[in-house]
């Protein structure tokens, strides 16, 4: 499967932000570890880092022929990107969305997220293995 893996905002700062909430791990060993890892040894994948929404969602666009299924931690824009949820339903990209921290446990506006009716599942709290976990849905559901 092609797998479109993007990470919004704040996301490059992984290893140095908030350590006890985000784990040590850069975003590019964390993304290295998906790509090498049992579970993505049968597929593509493409790798998007942005701070910024519209290139998030140029990104959607651009890759919507080659994609099969999108992994997307969206960061902050999570809780608000209806701009981001229309890319995902306006592509019908089969999507799971994904969190490192637990946001359910959170301050409330982090709680919400207007992405997860479009996606195929919500995932948060497992920190790295998140990403994992999003993989398997893919696997189980495309
Ligand atoms: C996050 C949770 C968001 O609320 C936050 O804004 C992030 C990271 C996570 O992976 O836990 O930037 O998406």
């Amino acid at each position: 499967m092609n797998i479109l893996v993007i990470n919004g905002p704040n996301l490059n700062l992984l290893g140095e932000r908030e350590l006890e909430v985000y784990g040590e791990n850069t975003l590019e060993e964390l993304m290295m570890w998906l790509e090498t890892s049992a579970e993505g040894s049968d597929h593509k994948f493409k790798f998007y880092q942005s701070n910024h929404e519209g290139v998030i969602i140029d990104a959607i666009h651009d890759e919507r022929q080659w994609a099969q299924g999108i992994i997307i931690n969206a960061g902050a824009l999570s809780h608000y990107s209806y701009a981001i949820r229309d890319a995902i339903s306006g592509t019908n990209i089969p999507t799971v969305e994904i969190h490192l921290s637990n946001i359910m446990q959170r301050e409330d506006f982090r709680k919400i997220s207007v992405l997860r009716d479009v996606c195929i599942k919500l995932i948060y709290g497992l920190g790295k293995q998140s990403y994992i976990e999003g993989l398997k849905i893919l696997n189980k559901n495309v």
